[in-house]
């Protein structure tokens, strides 16, 4: 078996080489069960929450729920102290999550200025203890995805230091706080802390075809690969590069693009209700992308007012 058949370990998990990673706003328990129609182990991240929300009965709720099939489901959190924590990890755990995932990248500025996201990086004290007691709390596997460094690249040290404390794997998105996410990944960084560190380390940044991520691989060493913007309006990205890693050939018709939106409503007016109709225009313009004239769809779509018309627009697509 060659290295993209393998999987690989996260604690006492095994998962396969490509993962959606968390991203705000979108990998909510709808779009986590779509891509679970397509990968049917794949690890699936949460969107982030902080502790102090987790911990409290009333808050998080929508993000705290998930369907079974959806796991391995990896909850991710942020921190900018130690306080709440032991609770969020009770409730966690409560709520039968497979992994934690701490946030030590998110660069947004309200996040960063509270101290926590990748201002932690900046931060080693108090990220230490923030790790210490998650892994002190946790009999689950517990994950940390962070940067190259929030101002100055210190990922390697942070990366030895977390591995340290007892943390199962690490996701890196090699920019720093200030580049966002764009602008040139530093490789190189990534293969020194692959070289150097001997928990899994999985790569996050530009992967959305089989070629990225083979590229990815040669220049690092990377266990895994997790895959962020590349999934909206693609559910199925995961199958497809886990397919086309075989040498297969992997084809979506435009019908079955027009079924999986038709899904994703539906499943968005399950979760948040008359809400789920207006959550849906987000994830329009991914959807229809490569359609003939699909500006003017899309804008049809976008001031559609009722889910009857909506499904029926779409259907029409059929
Ligand atoms: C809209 C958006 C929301 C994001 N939300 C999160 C988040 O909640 N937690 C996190 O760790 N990273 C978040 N990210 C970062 C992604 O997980 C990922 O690291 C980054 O986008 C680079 O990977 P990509 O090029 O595959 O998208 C977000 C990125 C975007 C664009």
């Amino acid at each position: 078996m060659n290295y993209w058949q393998t999987d690989f370990s996260i604690g006492n998990i095994k998962v396969p080489r490509f993962i959606s990673g968390p991203l705000d706003g979108y990998t909510d328990s709808p779009f986590r069960q779509l891509t679970r129609h397509y990968s049917p182990s794949a690890l699936l991240y949460s969107e982030m929450r902080h502790v102090a929300s987790v911990s409290h009965d009333n808050g998080a709720k929508k993000a705290l729920r998930f369907e079974n099939f959806e796991k391995p489901f990896s909850f991710q959190t942020s921190a900018n102290s130690t306080d709440f924590i032991e609770e969020a990890v009770e409730r966690l755990l409560a709520h039968g999550i497979t992994s934690v995932d701490l946030n030590v990248g998110c660069p947004a500025r309200a996040v960063v200025a509270s101290g926590a996201g990748s201002e932690l990086m900046a931060n080693m004290e108090t990220l230490e203890k923030i790790v210490k007691l998650f892994r002190k709390l946790l009999p689950i596997p517990f994950t940390v995805k962070m940067r190259a460094g929030f101002k100055k690249k210190n990922a390697l040290e942070v990366a030895r230091m977390l591995s340290d404390n007892g943390v199962d794997a690490l996701a890196i998105h090699p920019r720093l706080q200030s580049a966002k996410f764009s602008g040139l990944l530093d490789y190189d960084l990534v293969a020194q802390i692959k070289k150097e560190i001997s928990i899994p380390l999985i790569f996050s940044g530009d992967v959305r075809t089989i070629d990225d991520a083979r590229m990815v691989y040669d220049r690092t060493g990377v266990d895994g690969f997790m895959i962020g913007r590349g999934m909206q309006g693609q559910p199925w990205k995961l199958k497809q590069l886990q397919t086309e890693a075989l040498g297969q050939e992997f084809k979506i018709s435009q019908q079955e693009i027009i079924r999986c939106a038709l899904k994703h409503l539906d499943l968005l007016t399950k979760h948040y209700g008359d809400h789920g109709l207006f959550n849906f225009r987000k994830h329009i313009p991914f959807y229809i992308h490569d359609f003939e004239e699909a500006a003017g769809i899309r804008k049809e779509l976008m001031v559609v007012e009722s889910y009857g018309q909506l499904t029926e627009s779409l259907n029409q697509l059929i």
